[in-house]
């Protein structure tokens, strides 16, 4: 199957659940609203990242059968983003092409809607995921140390804001607040498809590499991209004067830095022991040339 089809698969499967999901949790009401605002306008790329992985080590995975495990993934980037557009952050107005959950809802729903997806992203694998036990305990603490890690991240980015910006500083703040979840999806896909330890560090040395290639193609889009084509708010890194690959580099150097990245992360899919590598390839070559 082609990488475009998957990815519709993937958000026509997930769209549904997560709907149902959020209807079962909450009563109808202005805070259920608030968390579904921009919960489904995402591009679901971290859930097709885990459910591409699964199915290019086990070809027959059948992926409506792990939706639970990707939903908590994108339960856990929407709660990110509501965050990061709040005034005290960002700042951000529109997010997935409709105003921000703050602007259309206030702050303090803002903040409420956050905090629980956040935590429906963990009671989701708790209560709804059918892989084992062991296994859950595993994607639990694959999920528990990007959102460690995003933290991290975004408080270095607030940290470095307004300062001069050194590529190593950079660097590692784009893995924390980006990278970390990123591969979080892809180690929830090898153990959907039930790899071994080995196999799982091999993965890692790919996703680490498309997780940071992620953030800084997110950086050239918020320079050169339109709002409305993206979707979402773009002045905020400059305004703020945040510590972004493009500011530490420039955009030309910032776009060569996206290139070998994704270099080496195609170098690095060649080794691992994949069934069928397609989906894969797709995904890194979706990278390339997405514009939102
Ligand atoms: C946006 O991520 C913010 C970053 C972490 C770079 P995405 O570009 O994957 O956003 P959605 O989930 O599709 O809205
Ligand atoms: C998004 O980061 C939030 C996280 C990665 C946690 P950015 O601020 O760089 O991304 P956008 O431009 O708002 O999507
Ligand atoms: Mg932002």
């Amino acid at each position: 199957m082609e990488f475009a089809d998957f990815h519709a698969q993937t958000c026509n499967l997930l769209t549904p659940f997560l709907r149902a999901y959020l209807e079962e949790s909450l009563p109808d009401g202005k805070l259920r609203d608030a968390s579904m605002h921009i919960l489904c306008r995402g591009k679901m790329l971290r859930a097709t990242a885990a459910l591409a992985t699964a199915v290019s080590y086990r070809p027959a995975f059948a992926i409506e059968e792990a939706l639970p495990e990707v939903a908590a993934l994108e339960l856990v980037q929407t709660f990110t983003l509501i965050h990061d557009d709040l005034p005290v952050m960002d700042n951000a107005d529109f997010r997935r092409g409709v105003p921000s959950v703050h602007r259309q809802f206030g702050e303090g729903y803002a903040l409420l809607a956050g905090d629980l997806l956040l935590n429906l992203g963990f009671l989701v694998l708790v209560e709804k995921a059918r892989s084992s036990p062991k296994r859950k305990l595993k994607m639990i603490q694959a999920l528990s140390r990007a959102v460690r890690d995003i933290m991290e991240g975004q408080a270095l980015e607030l940290a470095l804001s307004g300062k001069k910006v050194e590529l190593p500083a950079v660097e590692r703040m784009q893995w924390l607040k980006t990278g970390s979840l990123i591969a979080a999806a892809f180690r929830i896909g090898g153990l959907l498809a039930g790899i071994g330890r080995g196999e799982l560090a091999s993965l890692n040395k790919f996703a680490r590499f498309l997780g940071s290639a992620y953030q800084v193609k997110d950086d050239l889009i918020s320079a050169e991209g339109e709002p409305e084509e993206v979707g979402k708010s773009l002045e905020a890194d400059a305004l703020l004067e945040r510590p972004t690959m493009v500011r530490a580099l420039g955009l030309k150097r910032a776009q060569v830095y996206f290139e070998r990245l994704h270099a080496d992360a195609r170098k690095s899919l060649d080794a691992l022991s994949l069934s069928n590598p397609t989906l894969l390839i797709g995904f890194t070559k979706f990278l390339v040339a997405r514009r939102k």
